[in-house]
C-alpha cells in the first residue's frame, strides 16, 4: 500500500506510491504558444488519451488554450469527449467498417471520408439519423496510409458532391497527412504541400469547396508555415515533446512527469547479478534501490541496463532487466531510503531524463514513451 504524502511540487496530498503528474496549465500554455506562430485555427490532437496525459484533462487545457477543434483518432474517443461535456468541434479521423456512425452524427462528430465504402456508410448514417453529416475528406498526397490516392480521388468526390447536393453531407473540410514534417528539409514535405494544393483544386473543379483544409501537425505548425492552410493539427507539440530533433522547441514545455518512490534498497557485493537473467553483475560493492514501476506500467523493457533516473540529485544508471511491476537503479556507495523520491522523466530543467532522452535510449521517441505510461499508473493533474 502507498502511504498518503504530499505532492511536491504543490503541496497537494497525494497518496500515490506512482504517478504521471501532468501540468494541464503547461498544456494551455503550449497551445497558447503554438497559436501565436500561425494564423490557422487550432486542432488539438488529444486521441490515445491524450498521448498518455488523459484525454479529457488535455482536451479542456488545449480549449483553454485557444484551440478551437480537436482531433481524435476512433469514434469511441470522439464520443467519450462528448460525454466529458466538450461542445467544441471534433474530428474523428480512422474508422474501420460497421462503427458506431449513427451515434457519432447525433453527437455532432466530424468524420474523415477517405474511401468509397467509408462515404457509403456515412450516407447510411446520416439517412438513418435524418441529420447531414459533417465530414473531412481525406487524400492520400504521400504517406500511403488513409485517404484516398490520387486515382480514387475523382470518385470519392463524384459520390460526396453527390451526397451534399442531396442534404446528406456537409462537407466542413479537406485534409492530408504529412509523412516528414519533423525533417522540415525533407523534400517529401514540399512534394505532398503539391499534391495537397493539386487534390484541393480537383475538388474545387468538382464544385466540392470545404470550409476547412488541413494538413500541419506539430513539426509542419513549427517548421512548415506554408503548410498552414485554414487549420493545423498538433499533438506533441501541446505537451511539450519535440516530435525530432531539428524542430526548435523555444517556448514549449513538457507537461508529464513520471515519478515514483524507492520501495526498497540494499547493499550488493561485487560479482553479485541483478534481476532477471543477471545481464547485471556488480563491478564493485554498491547500493541498489528498487523502483516499484515496470513495463506492465508502460517502462520500456529495452530500457534494461541502458536508462537513467534521476534520484537523490544525480541521474542513476538502471541495472539489470526492466521486470513487469519494478526495477532497480545503482546508487554507488550513496545512501538512499525507501520512500526517496525519484523522476523516471520530466521537463529535464532540474537535471532529470526527459522522454525523449528516454526514447534515445530505447530505440523509440518521445510520442511513444508519453503515450505508452500504462492505465496502472495514476495521473495526477495540476494545478
Ligand atoms: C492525422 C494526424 N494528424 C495530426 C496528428 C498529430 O501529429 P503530431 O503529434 O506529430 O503533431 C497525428 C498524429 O499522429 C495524426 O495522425
Amino acid at each position: 500500500m502507498s502511504t498518503l504524502r504530499r505532492e511536491p511540487a504543490t503541496g497537494a496530498v497525494t497518496t500515490e506510491r506512482s504517478y504521471a503528474r501532468v501540468d494541464t496549465d503547461v498544456i494551455a500554455a503550449n497551445v497558447a504558444e503554438l497559436a501565436r506562430r500561425t494564423p490557422a485555427v487550432i486542432m488539438a490532437a488529444v486521441k490515445a488519451d491524450g498521448y498518455g496525459h488523459g484525454m479529457l484533462p488535455a482536451a479542456e487545457a488545449a480549449l483553454r488554450g485557444g484551440a478551437e477543434w480537436l482531433a481524435v483518432a476512433f469514434v469511441e474517443e470522439a464520443l467519450a469527449l462528448r460525454n466529458g461535456g466538450i461542445d467544441a468541434p471534433i474530428l474523428s479521423m480512422i474508422a474501420a467498417p460497421a462503427e458506431r456512425l449513427c451515434e457519432a452524427i447525433r453527437a455532432r462528430v466530424d468524420l474523415a471520408v477517405g474511401a468509397s465504402w467509408m462515404l457509403a456508410e456515412v450516407l447510411a448514417a446520416a439517412t438513418a439519423v435524418g441529420r447531414p453529416a459533417r465530414i473531412h475528406l481525406e487524400v492520400d498526397t504521400g504517406l500511403s496510409r488513409g485517404g484516398a490516392t490520387a486515382a480514387a480521388w475523382p470518385d470519392l468526390l463524384e459520390g460526396t458532391a453527390e451526397a451534399a447536393a442531396d442534404g446528406a453531407v456537409e462537407v466542413i473540410g479537406i485534409w492530408s497527412h504529412l509523412a516528414c514534417s519533423d525533417e522540415p528539409a525533407h523534400p517529401a514535405n514540399a512534394a505532398q504541400l503539391e499534391a495537397f494544393q493539386e487534390a484541393l483544386n480537383v475538388a474545387r473543379r468538382h464544385g466540392v469547396v470545404p470550409r476547412l483544409r488541413h494538413l500541419a501537425n506539430s513539426g509542419a505548425l513549427l517548421a512548415l508555415p506554408e503548410t498552414h492552410f485554414d487549420a493545423v493539427r498538433p499533438g506533441i507539440a501541446i505537451y511539450g515533446v519535440p516530435p525530432g530533433p531539428a524542430i526548435d522547441m523555444t517556448g514549449l514545455t513538457p507537461a508529464m512527469t513520471l515519478l515514483s518512490r524507492v520501495a526498497k534498497t540494499k547493499r550488493i557485493t561485487a560479482g553479485t547479478g541483478v534481476s532477471y537473467g543477471l545481464t547485471h553483475v556488480a563491478e564493485r560493492d554498491t547500493n541498489l534501490a528498487l523502483i516499484p514501476l515496470g513495463y506492465g506500467d508502460g517502462v520500456p523493457r529495452h530500457a534494461s541496463n541502458t536508462g537513467e533516473v534521476w534520484l537523490a540529485g544525480r541521474r542513476r544508471p538502471i541495472v539489470g532487466r526492466i521486470c513487469m511491476d519494478q526495477f532497480l537503479v545503482s546508487t554507488g556507495d550513496d545512501v538512499v531510503r525507501a520512500g526517496d523520491e525519484v523522476v523516471l522523466f520530466g521537463p529535464g530543467i532540474n537535471g532529470e531524463p526527459t522522454a525523449v532522452d528516454w526514447g534515445e535510449t530505447t530505440g523509440t521517441i518521445g510520442y511513444e514513451i508519453v503515450t505508452r505510461v500504462g492505465a496502472r499508473v495514476p495521473r495526477v493533474y495540476l494545478p
